[in-house]
């Protein structure tokens, strides 16, 4: 199913550089922007920016994932400081250090909650307006952690999990009005939210991935793994048998 065209499009976590680059991207093909986020006010130099490149609106709006009760309204609230929109890009996400998030469960929770609660709670309501104008869609992005347990992530990647299966659920309900989920599945990526992190390999920028969801969004992709290799390098590492992957040092 491919989606249907979009004029305007909602960045939520718009400061992430992933965000940034899939703003060009989207921009490029002269899509109107919303973006979103925390001290939304600091993105008025790449909103100038962005507006100046590629002549189209670029708004700025405050938004706090961990503010549920923002959600029910953010829908209209993008139509009446912005305008219609079609689409909605969520990258909010974060990584703390797991070994202090083994310890707090304040940390362990804030975890939970800003890659997986909020996120669920916001595109749910941004679902049901979707769903009631049966037009557009979202792109959310998880992570290949999401796929399969480790001990150097496995709060992490719980939350991304959680959110695969839920924007596979999303995908199921929506697809009968016409409205198109894709979710992507990133491998590391040269961002702040990996920097100083030992262990990195095949990491890609925020640029390649962007790109690549510019064309799977277009393509009415599902599920994108980006770089492509991370689809197979995950396949291989789901197939391996529990009894043996519970003794390696992942
Ligand atoms: N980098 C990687 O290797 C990698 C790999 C796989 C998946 N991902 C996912 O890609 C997405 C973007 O990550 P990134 O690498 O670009 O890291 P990032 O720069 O840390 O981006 C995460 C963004 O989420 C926003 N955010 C966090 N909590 C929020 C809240 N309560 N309300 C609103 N915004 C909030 C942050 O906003 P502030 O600027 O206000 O803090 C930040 O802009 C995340 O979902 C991440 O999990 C990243």
């Amino acid at each position: 199913m491919r989606p249907t065209p979009t004029s305007r499009a909602l960045i939520l976590g718009a400061r992430s550089q992933i965000a940034q680059a899939l703003a060009h991207q989207f921009a490029a093909k002269g899509v109107a922007l919303v973006l979103a986020a925390r001290q939304s006010e600091q993105l008025a130099p790449i909103a100038a920016d962005l507006r100046l490149r590629y002549d189209v609106d670029v708004d700025l709006l405050e938004f706090d994932a961990l503010d549920l009760d923002s959600h029910v309204a953010l829908a209209d609230r993008v139509r009446q400081e912005a305008g219609p929109w079609e689409l909605a890009i969520c990258v909010v996400g974060s990584l703390p250090d797991q070994q202090l998030a083994r310890q707090d469960g304040h940390i362990a929770q804030q975890v939970l909650a800003t890659n997986f609660t909020s996120v669920c709670v916001c595109l749910g309501h941004l679902a049901n307006d979707l769903e009631a104008r049966r037009e557009g869609g979202l792109i959310c992005v998880s992570s290949v952690s999401g796929d399969r347990g480790r001990q150097s992530n496995y709060i992490y990647g719980a939350a991304k999990g959680g959110l695969s299966v839920f924007l596979q659920g999303l995908r199921n309900r929506l697809a009968p009005a016409g409205v198109h989920v894709l979710t992507v599945k990133p491998g590391f990526v040269d961002t702040p939210m990996t920097q100083g992190l030992e262990g990195l390999f095949l990491v890609a920028s925020p640029e390649a991935v962007a790109a690549d969801v510019l064309i799977a969004w277009r393509k009415g992709r599902n599920v994108l793994y980006t770089p492509w290799f991370w689809r197979w390098i995950l396949l291989i590492i789901r197939l391996i048998p529990e009894s043996i992957f519970k003794r390696l040092s992942l």
